[in-house]
């Protein structure tokens, strides 16, 4: 692990250790990833989508224990909530969930509303691309 947890608040311990809604899921209706460039920490998030709402959320996250907290606490935070309420969490509304983060990894859950706008724009791409195209009119 080789990072300070002595630094890291209850939350934070809770969501690294006993990560939440972590795996693939299976057809999902939207996944999103990120990536951060510098360290090249990788999210990926699956949401199922019902009557607007995110019914359920999953995620696989490659990288350190800040993306993993992230990313558990994230699929908490969107599940129930529509898909303009999910597009509006923030990486600073994840970090304050976790209890907030040192600065030095503030940009590891940036990942988390990466994913989340990802995720929620393949959704938004698959439903227009299954929805019928409207009739042609004569002019
Ligand atoms: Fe890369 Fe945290 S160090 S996302």
């Amino acid at each position: 692990m080789g990072e300070e947890m002595g630094f890291y608040n209850s939350i934070f311990k809770e969501h690294f250790t006993h990560p939440r809604n972590m795996g693939e899921m299976e057809n999902p209706d939207g996944m999103g990833e990120a990536q951060n460039p510098v360290c090249g920490d990788t999210m990926r998030l699956f949401i199922k989508v019902e009557e607007g709402r995110i019914s359920d959320a999953r995620f696989l996250t490659y990288g350190c224990s800040a993306a993993i907290a992230s990313s558990s606490i994230t699929t908490e935070l969107i599940k129930g909530k529509t898909l303009e309420e999910a597009l509006a969490i923030s990486d600073h509304m994840v970090a304050e969930a976790l209890g907030g983060l040192p600065p030095t990894k503030i940009h590891c859950s940036v990942l988390a509303e990466k994913a989340i706008q990802a995720a929620v724009l393949d959704f938004q791409k698959k439903t227009l691309a299954s929805s019928p195209s409207p009739p042609e009119t004569e002019s």
